[in-house]
């Protein structure tokens, strides 16, 4: 057994694909996590996470009473951890989640960015040449590509968009891209990135627009916009997302990057407005507050090469995705609000107090 702490099943025979999934105590590593157990119930599936602020494990607790999985505890940045993890695992297939992922808290401390971002990566990569691996995916964003211009809808970013990125995050992201395409062409390691937009659905930390939003208007908070609203974000359903990676990790062209996004465009003042319409909350609990420093104003995505190649496309339009995340939220207030009652207090008195 691991020196580590480590919970939820031991390793058995007959395993197809052993799957290592980084970063999946958090939003979207977790739901990626459901979504392998549903549909590869063959594969094991092993998470390792830090368990940081934005890691929680009551959000595993259905996948720890399956057989396939198991949850161990470690820093992807820790050489040991993973050196360890990959002896015992021996693992076919890496999939990186883990990472800071917020911009606001980027801006105020960047140092821990590039700590797991980039060399979180690196230590992840220089396991997978000692020991061998079928593919090593890393989940990016289309921050990367840095923003668009709002008078300009025609424009979408492409894989080829130059990286131009504006925060400390989409710096640490980009980093780690470079790094990931470097050990691909130097070392031959099978890699493959997605660069996905905004995310929303179950699970959401609620630091980031949508769970904020939710949770403040269902507290008759004033709900914090930036600036005028106006910048646009390019939303995918969680589970769309997921697919995705999905897909590319398996079936995906090794030293590729891929786009994920569907075409979802919206403001962030309509997005605030509907999430109002859907709890029967009043617009008057809407707050403009001073901007984000270098607040990109709009993503957009061209999907083709995933769509052309692979075939991917999102199943869930954002009109219906923003219904099935409120009434999850509703649904699950427990998860939420046990954050809330957290350190997490302090963290909205120390990021809004003086805007
Ligand atoms: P998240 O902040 O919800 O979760 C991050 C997870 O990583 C947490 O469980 C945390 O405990 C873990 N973690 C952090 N540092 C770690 C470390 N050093 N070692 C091990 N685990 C560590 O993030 P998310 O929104 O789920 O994003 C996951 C990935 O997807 C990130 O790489 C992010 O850049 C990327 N991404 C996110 C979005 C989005 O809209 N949220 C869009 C595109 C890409
Ligand atoms: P966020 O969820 O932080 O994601 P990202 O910055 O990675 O796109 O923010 C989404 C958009 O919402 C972004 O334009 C910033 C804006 N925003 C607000 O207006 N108020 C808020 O309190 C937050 C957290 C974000």
């Amino acid at each position: 057994m691991l020196g580590i702490p480590c919970i939820g099943a031991p390793e058995q025979g007959g395993t197809k694909v052993n799957i290592v999934v980084t970063g999946g105590a958090g939003f979207i590593g977790s739901n990626f996590i459901y979504y392998l157990l549903k549909h590869h119930p063959e594969d094991h599936v092993i998470c390792l996470d830090a368990l940081t602020y934005a890691g929680n494990l009551a959000t595993l607790e259905e996948a720890m009473k399956n057989d396939q999985f198991r949850f161990i505890r470690g820093d992807i940045a820790d050489r040991d951890i993973v050196e360890k993890l990959f002896e015992e695992v021996k693992p076919d297939i890496i999939v990186n989640f883990a990472a800071e992922s917020h911009v606001d808290r980027s801006i105020v401390d960047p140092g821990v960015f590039l700590r797991t971002n980039i060399m979180g990566t690196q230590v992840l990569m220089d396991a997978c040449r000692k020991y061998g691996i079928t593919r090593f995916h890393q989940v990016s964003t289309d921050e990367v590509y840095g923003d668009l211009p709002l008078d300009q809808p025609e424009l979408f970013f492409t894989e080829d968009t130059p990286i131009h990125t504006s925060s400390p995050y989409s710096a640490s992201k980009a980093s780690a891209d470079l790094l990931v395409l470097a050990y691909s062409r130097t070392f031959g390691l099978p890699v493959s990135i997605t660069r996905c937009s905004n995310n929303y659905g179950p699970y959401h930390f609620p630091e980031k627009l949508i769970p904020l939003m939710i949770s403040r208007a269902l507290a008759d908070q004033s709900l914090p916009v930036y600036g005028k609203g106006e910048n646009i974000r390019d939303w995918l359903y969680v589970e769309d997302h997921c697919s995705a990676i999905d897909l590319v990790m398996r079936l995906g062209r090794a030293g590729e990057v891929y786009n994920v996004g569907g075409h979802n465009e919206y403001t962030n003042i309509e997005v605030v407005r509907t999430i109002l319409r859907e709890l029967k909350k009043p617009e008057s609990l809407i707050t403009y507050v001073t901007d984000r420093p270098g607040h990109d104003m709009r993503y957009a995505i061209d999907p083709a090469k995933i769509h052309s190649e692979l075939g991917w496309l999102p199943s869930t339009k954002f009109q219906d995705g923003i219904k099935l995340t409120v009434q999850w939220y509703l649904e699950n207030r427990f998860w939420w609000v046990n954050i809330l009652e957290g350190d997490y207090q302090n963290y909205y008195e120390t990021m809004y107090a003086n805007r």
